[in-house]
């Protein structure tokens, strides 16, 4: 069984971006671009069943990107380019800094900043060289109408080679067959290659292009998918190639079911799970690993993140759901904000205008209107009226307030937490509530009123 290693690119600047982020660390749809580029090894080695061990060669801004990856447990060696010589000097540190990577039999060379690879190309470079053994590299290219930043093919009887932007002519430069930046390349080949490399160009790095060659064993091999293939080296390539993987993402959403009205407005994060059945109105949005069993509705402008929402419950319009379980049938919004660590039972229901924190309503609990419930927890069956307020914080400490099962508060209510309120208690309208209140009992505290008849017309300013 023949052994390969991939050398994934990931040390250059990224100076072009203009940003501070690391480019293989610029997000994409949830994940990062170097996130989607490994997935696609991964899916390739997986479907191919080749033995393999991945390398991330990184240097500007090392330790971030490893950081980040270590958290992804992709299981990869890091491996440091100590100066940004080029890319043939990237694959110098790649068995330098690493000797086992010699011991491969292929290496497959990869760029961390081409996200929309997927592992079918992989596959198909593979067969290739494994169907022409005599062949020692193969570099995947592709034609594009405008190839400025690329690398120009220039093919010959047999082999090829390829010339940077900075180096070409006038005449090289209207060659429309570019280099992706993918190579398979015979392990033994490569090393007798890097030895070689020069970096007598207009850039003064090392570039790894040079190991193609006319008249050598080593073949352009051109793709007719040449989205796949796009680089970021700027920002806006980082929106083109985000919006290609939205729109992949939401066709294999619409293709299992899930029923997108005015797809093109939808944002659904790669990791996000969406069972079929659901129904996506315009412009919600899913992000990280959220996850929407079957039958919910999601409305207009809603959005979702990090958060689990269960069974035909209805998230209406503009609302938004934080790091927080939503259970089945229940019904939330229009405009309710359930911050993170919240959870809302079975055929509850949070209506407009709430905000919920760090709380937990049990099945068939009512919070319909106006209310700020935070570190709360609140017993099935209650129903809270509209305007109540737990008043969790004392200025330092934040407390908690814990309401039984039918409890009944009524409107305009203010809790003092830490409170207690027992089970089927009944609290009257308007009441500021400081001392707990006993199962079953009834609380009132507010001020009582004052009616003098005939007195209005001293505070109206109605003329004589
Ligand atoms: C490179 C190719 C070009 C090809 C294009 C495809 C070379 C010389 N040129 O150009 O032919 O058309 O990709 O997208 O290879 N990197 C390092 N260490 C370095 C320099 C770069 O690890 O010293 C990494 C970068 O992080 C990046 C990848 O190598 O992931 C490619 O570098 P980049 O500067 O983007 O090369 P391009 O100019 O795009
Ligand atoms: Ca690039």
């Amino acid at each position: 069984m023949k052994t390969v290693g991939f050398a994934l690119l990931a040390a250059g600047k990224g100076t072009r971006l203009k940003i501070d982020i690391p480019k293989a660390l610029c997000p994409a749809l949830g994940l990062t671009l170097i996130d989607h580029v490994i997935l696609a090894i991964k899916s390739f080695t997986h479907q191919a069943q080749i033995p393999n061990e991945l390398s991330v060669i990184v240097g500007h801004k090392k330790e971030e990107i490893i950081d980040y990856l270590n958290t992804q447990k992709y299981g990869a060696h890091y491996l440091v380019q100590k100066e940004q010589k080029g890319t043939g000097d990237a694959l110098r540190s790649y068995f330098s800094e690493r000797p086992e990577n010699k011991l491969t039999d292929y290496t497959f060379v990869v760029c961390a900043d081409t996200p929309l690879i997927q592992s079918e190309t992989f596959l198909k470079i593979w067969k290739k060289l494994e169907s022409e053994p005599h062949l020692n590299a193969i570099a995947a290219t592709f034609k594009i109408s405008d190839p400025k930043g690329y690398g120009r093919i220039l093919r010959a009887a047999s082999g090829f080679r390829i010339v940077e932007e900075k180096d070409a002519t006038e005449a090289e430069r209207l060659i429309d067959e570019v280099n992706s930046g993918f190579y398979l390349v015979k392990t033994s080949y490569l090393l007798e290659q890097l030895e070689g490399l020069d970096n007598k160009n207009k850039s003064g790095e090392f570039y790894l292009t040079d190991i193609f060659k006319t008249n050598s064993a080593v073949q352009a091999l051109e793709f007719k998918n040449p989205q796949e293939f796009l680089g970021v080296n700027t920002l806006e390539q980082l929106d083109e190639v985000t919006n290609i993987l939205r729109k992949r993402k939401n066709s294999t959403l619409m293709n299992s079911g899930v029923v997108m009205y005015n797809a093109e407005s939808i944002w659904v994060d790669q990791e996000v799970s969406i069972a079929p059945g659901v129904h996506l109105h315009p412009f919600c949005a899913l992000y990280g690993k959220s996850s929407v069993e079957q039958g919910t509705v999601i409305e207009n402008g809603s959005i979702i993140k990090n958060s689990l929402i269960k069974a035909q419950a209805q998230i209406h319009s503009h609302s938004i759901v934080e790091d927080s379980v939503i259970g089945p049938k229940a019904q939330i919004g229009p405009f309710a904000r359930i911050r993170p660590a919240s959870e809302v039972g079975e055929e509850a229901k949070v209506g407009n205008f709430v905000e919920l924190k760090k709380s937990k309503l049990h099945k068939g609990v009512k919070v319909s209107h106006l209310s700020y419930v935070g570190d709360a927890e609140i017993g099935e069956e209650s129903n809270i009226g509209c305007g109540f307020i737990t008043c969790n914080y004392d200025g330092r400490d934040k407390h908690k307030t814990l309401i039984g099962k039918g409890v009944f508060v009524g409107s305009d209510v203010q809790v003092v937490a830490p409170i207690k309120i027992g089970d089927k208690s009944f609290i009257a309208a308007g009441s500021t509530i400081t001392k707990d209140v006993p199962s079953e009992g009834f609380a009132i505290a507010r001020g009582s009123q004052t009616t003098k008849e005939g007195m209005a017309h001293r505070f109206l300013k109605t003329k004589k």
